[in-house]
């Protein structure tokens, strides 16, 4: 859909008819044969329901949706599991019910069993606008086979109908691929109340999305790689931490995982003119990174492009600009240039980074069973920042 007609649907898409909106898709325990699907209508229905099938003209099977609720609901999300799926097939589905009335026909694709490659795409800092759709159109052309949201995700800022303006612009491309979030600092919210601001925490974010797992941090296998979703919002937390070591842990002593990647909001290194390095998380998180030999930490939180070198306990492992020996380094990734106002960098560049450019954009990986991991930084016209690659 080009951008002037996503647009005008977020501006007509009124929820009067009570007809389904701001549909969008995650994997759910299992990427293979698991997907939770998440809808609005304007007023509870009696029946929510997810139809889908693997041809677009016969939807024979159902999955009965649940209500999520939170405090401050602004309609009646809706939230379905569909369970016991083909591995690497396509589904058509559409969701709604008699009463409310049905949507269009979206289709999605599961986990194949064993890809020999497969390519995700990842970006922090979205937002509602025009850069932030023209970011999911461009997305769409990658063809990803699933999306990370590095966080800070509608700046609702306790407005909640911003969410709702938010979850329907991403639609066209959330409700085909899945769109796998991380939790930001904006996602812990604050409301006006009696002209107080009153903190409501993640409760907006935990409604609204249905994802693996406990949902403020979770873990997927796609192919040859496993994916961390880490809460940095609480990473001080000894809860949080102690379950990042166990299932950084787990992940190394699984043969099946070769590429491990974690995608967190907070980013430990970095040079913005307004914050620069997060000495707590280097303090508390990224010994845990150097441990466990994470292969990429992606992260959003400052609104553009840095790319470290390789580094092990804060030294570079490998000054090359293209490619690097696996488990040699970590990684560590900002891409925030969702579609906020961008961050200037502080004049001098850090000799730990290897690549920065203030531009809006989003991370093209492409990860192999037998060869490189190919990481891709792109423009929002989709133009190249940089390529390099994590030897296989
Ligand atoms: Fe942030």
């Amino acid at each position: 859909m080009p951008f002037a007609a996503v647009a005008l649907s977020l501006a007509a898409h009124t929820f009067a008819d009570n007809k389904p909106g701001e549909i969008h898709i995650a994997f759910g325990n299992d990427s293979q044969t698991a997907m939770s699907v998440v809808w609005q209508t304007a007023t509870p229905t009696a029946a929510p329901t997810v139809q889908y099938g693997t041809s677009r003209s016969s939807l024979g099977k159902t999955a009965k949706a649940t209500r999520s609720r939170y405090a401050y609901e602004t309609k009646a999300i809706a939230e379905a599991k569909l369970t016991g799926l083909l591995a690497g097939t396509t589904y058509y589905y559409r969701v709604g019910d008699k009463t409310g009335g049905w949507s269009e026909v979206f289709s999605f694709r599961t986990a194949p069993r064993d890809p020999k490659e497969f390519t995700f795409t990842a970006f922090g800092d979205h937002g509602v606008g025009p850069v932030p759709v023209k970011i999911t159109e461009d997305l769409q052309k990658e063809k990803p086979a699933f999306n990370l949201l590095l966080g800070d995700i509608s700046y609702a800022n306790g407005d909640q109908p911003i969410w709702d303006a938010y979850l329907q612009q991403i639609q066209p491309f959330a409700s085909r691929v899945p769109f796998m979030p991380t939790i930001g600092n904006h996602e812990n919210e604050e409301i006006k109340k009696d002209g107080k601001e009153t903190k409501i925490g993640y409760v907006s974010y935990l409604a609204r999305f249905a994802l693996p797992q406990a949902e403020s941090h979770y873990t997927f296998d796609y192919g040859a790689a496993r994916f961390v979703a880490f809460n940095s919002d609480d990473f001080a937390n000894p809860t949080e931490l102690a379950w990042l070591k166990t299932t950084l842990a787990a992940a190394r002593q699984n043969k099946r995982v070769k590429w491990l990647v974690v995608f967190q909001h907070h980013p430990p290194y970095g040079s913005s003119k307004k914050r620069g390095d997060n000495v707590d998380i280097i303090k508390s998180v990224v010994p845990i990174y150097d441990k466990y030999k994470v292969d990429l930490v992606l992260c959003g939180h400052n609104h553009h492009y840095e790319r470290q070198f390789p580094l092990r306990a804060g030294v570079i492992t490998d000054s090359g600009l293209t490619g690097y020996r696996r488990q040699a380094g970590t990684v560590y990734i900002v891409q925030g240039g969702g579609g906020r106002e961008l961050y200037d960098f502080a004049e001098t560049k850090p000799a730990m980074t290897a690549c920065r450019e203030m531009v809006n954009g989003y991370l093209r990986v492409t990860v192999r069973k037998s060869g490189p991991l190919t990481i891709e930084a792109k423009r929002l016209d989709r133009s190249l920042i940089e390529r390099f690659e994590i030897k296989g």
